[in-house]
């Protein structure tokens, strides 16, 4: 008796899981269910450019505003090559519309002009230097999901992060390296160096890197032609200063 109810018990245990298997898979085989990353930051005052801090769209992956529009203003968009005057062989890469004008194929990022010159190491030219893996991936996962406008771009930063090498200069690496990195700094940056811990400070110090990051007026906005940078990454900048700004 006993051993007949267990027997039962195991068989309709094992329906169960089997209809219940079923089921999920099928819902998982039919449903590509959309990703949704929550937005990481451990900073009330997070932000980006739409204040969207609740929901994110599909493949967030990689977003326009916040990791393609940088590169391409930073390493192509520059005074005598790409920007909107000189807009060199009719590339004006500083903005969405120019970027879209010409040599991009929606989704097709092997058929882009904007993407193969920068894999084929022809862009951009000397003394930029050439796109780092990071910033070929933006461009092509951006290019091959269809190129959209992405705006509300989440922002992901930990503000109890601000050591130099944690996060201080990976932030500037992103976002100031394409004009400030010592071997582009005379031609693009106005001679300041960014990616030497020394020079740096000497900004840090002065007062400058935190005013020209925080759109002061009276001085040099900064990333010059980008947006400002979110608000939880100039808490960590002014945190690291605030704490000496050690080469830590
Ligand atoms: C597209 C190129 C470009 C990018 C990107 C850029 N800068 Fe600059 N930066 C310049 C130029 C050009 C100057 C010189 C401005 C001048 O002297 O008129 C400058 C000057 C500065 C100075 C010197 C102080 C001053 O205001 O003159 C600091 C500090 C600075 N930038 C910080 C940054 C930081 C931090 C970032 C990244 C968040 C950044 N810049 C991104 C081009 C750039």
């Amino acid at each position: 008796m006993l051993i007949n109810s267990n027997t039962y018990l195991v068989k309709k245990t094992a329906l169960v899981t089997l209809i219940l298997f079923s089921v999920s898979c099928f819902y998982a085989c039919t449903h590509k269910s959309a990703t949704v990353i929550p937005i990481v930051t451990n900073d009330t005052t997070a932000t980006n450019n739409n204040h969207d801090t609740t929901t994110v769209a599909t493949d967030t992956s990689v977003c326009f505003q916040r990791d393609v529009l940088p590169v391409f203003r930073g390493s192509c968009a520059k005074s005598g090559c790409h920007d909107a005057i000189t807009a060199k062989k009719g590339y004006n890469l500083s903005t969405y519309t120019g970027i879209l004008a010409k040599g991009l194929v929606k989704g097709n990022s092997a058929a882009s002009k904007v993407y193969t010159e920068c894999t084929k190491g022809k862009m951009p030219q000397s003394p930029t230097p050439k796109l780092d893996s990071t910033q070929l991936s933006y461009i092509k996962r951006w290019i091959d999901k269809g190129a959209p406008n992405d705006t509300n771009c989440a922002v992901v930063c930990d503000t109890t992060k601000f050591t130099y090498a944690a996060a201080i200069a990976p932030i500037l690496k992103s976002n100031c390296y394409s004009c400030h990195a010592s071997a582009v700094a005379s031609s693009s940056g106005g001679g300041i160096i960014l990616d030497n811990y020394s020079s740096l400070l000497v900004q840090a110090q002065n007062g400058k890197l935190l005013s020209d990051l925080e759109h002061l007026t009276g001085f040099n906005a900064m990333p010059l032609g980008g947006n400002k940078l979110a608000d939880c990454i100039i808490t960590q900048i002014r945190k690291w200063i605030d704490a000496g700004a050690q080469n830590n």
